[in-house]
């Protein structure tokens, strides 16, 4: 399934990461499911399982990472359970996987309470969130996860289910809460069927970034012409931001999935087009001196789609064989070779139209 690669990817390049600087990681996954499916796909807590213990670094490998899975369906965590315990027999005992038989709220809203009590931050953590529908997902919740500094969140919106509840009055107090607030009624006032649905998701990415997220990634998943459904990810860092978007671009298209980057947005990873990438380093950056690592931040960051380790290649080298990027003449000695830029050299944009 299109989200479980972009999981897969991501948690590749989150945990180890984070492996260098904690005692502990806690991976959350607050709709676990069954843990697979008669198709043959694996569910994701398999998928978080499996990216810790195959991981390629041993750092990771021998971190204590605690596994959270909750999922309210009786039969479907057992069947979970009994999976995990068939196919991890010994789990390193630096792996703890704890269950809870409870609703996603219910659930977190204990864990939380006993950590805010206790005055103590929550581990760092990542916290899948894959409901059926819009009503199990509080923003209030997910504002009391990001509290901890080290938190992020990876969740799937249905936008059909809040497209059905929009007309109707008795479903208004779960907008309410899945937007935190009532502002969400102000998309009563457009009636093009594409800009309703791009304000609603504008809103619930201002509403994450309410909290302590620095950065939301919004991303559709389509199977064929068909939206299958969106991913929001937050997050408190640009590093984050950016390593999520390089999973979403390694992935796509895979097989009939076509990841885009927002929801109007025609732009198809497929087949990339880095002109806004050039437009936005140069809007940004233009006419003073700046560092690749300066740039690296603002591209790895949810104010654009791509990622980091594209701009080098597909912008400032376009950029100076036109003609538009010198480099400081006292650090042109820090180049070995043409068109390569290291994160300390010090360059200049110039603006479309004033190059000579
Ligand atoms: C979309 S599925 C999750 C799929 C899973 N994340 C995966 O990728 O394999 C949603 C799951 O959440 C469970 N569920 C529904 N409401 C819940 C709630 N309020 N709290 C926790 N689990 C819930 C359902 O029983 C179902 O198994």
């Amino acid at each position: 399934m299109g989200k479980h690669l972009v999981l897969k990817s991501y948690l590749n390049a989150w945990l180890p990461i984070l492996s260098r600087w904690h005692g502990r990681l806690l991976i959350i996954d607050g709709f676990a499911g069954p843990g697979e499916y008669n198709n043959g796909h694996v569910g994701s807590p398999i998928i978080a399982l499996d990216a810790a213990l195959q991981h390629r670094h041993q750092a990771v490998r021998d971190q204590e990472i605690v596994f959270y899975f909750v999922e309210s369906n009786k039969k479907r965590m057992e069947h979970l359970k009994a999976l995990v315990d068939e196919k991890y027999p010994s789990l390193p005992k630096n792996f703890i996987v704890r269950y809870a038989s409870a609703t996603f709220d219910g659930a977190m809203s204990e864990l939380l309470g006993y950590v805010e009590e206790q005055n103590r931050q929550l581990a760092p953590c990542f916290a899948m969130i894959d409901p059926f529908g819009v009503s199990d997902t509080p923003m209030s919740l997910i504002h009391r996860i990001l509290k901890n500094p080290k938190a992020e969140i990876y969740i799937s919106v249905m936008y059909e289910f809040i497209n059905r509840f929009l007309g109707s009055r008795e479903f208004r107090p779960h907008l309410d809460n899945l937007f935190g607030s009532n502002d969400w009624c102000r998309v009563q006032s457009i009636s093009d069927r594409s800009e309703r649905k791009e304000f609603l998701y504008g809103l619930y990415k201002e509403k994450l970034k309410e909290s302590r997220a620095t950065n939301a990634v919004h991303f559709e998943l389509y199977k064929g012409y068909r939206h299958v459904y969106s991913i929001f990810f937050a997050t408190q860092s640009w590093v984050g931001a950016d390593k999520m978007k390089a999973a979403i671009w390694s992935i796509a298209p895979s097989g009939d999935f076509v990841f885009r980057g927002s929801a109007n947005d025609e732009f198809d990873i497929a087949s990339p087009d880095f002109n806004p990438l050039i437009n936005a380093i140069s809007e940004e950056f233009a006419n003073r001196w700046v560092t690749p690592k300066q740039i690296a931040q603002f591209v790895g960051s949810d104010r654009t789609i791509y990622h980091s380790s594209q701009f080098k290649k597909n912008a400032l080298k376009p950029l100076e064989k036109s003609g538009r990027l010198i480099i400081h003449p006292d650090d042109a000695d820090k180049r070995t070779r043409r068109f390569t830029y290291r994160d300390d050299i010090r360059l200049r944009i110039i603006e479309e139209g004033q190059n000579t």
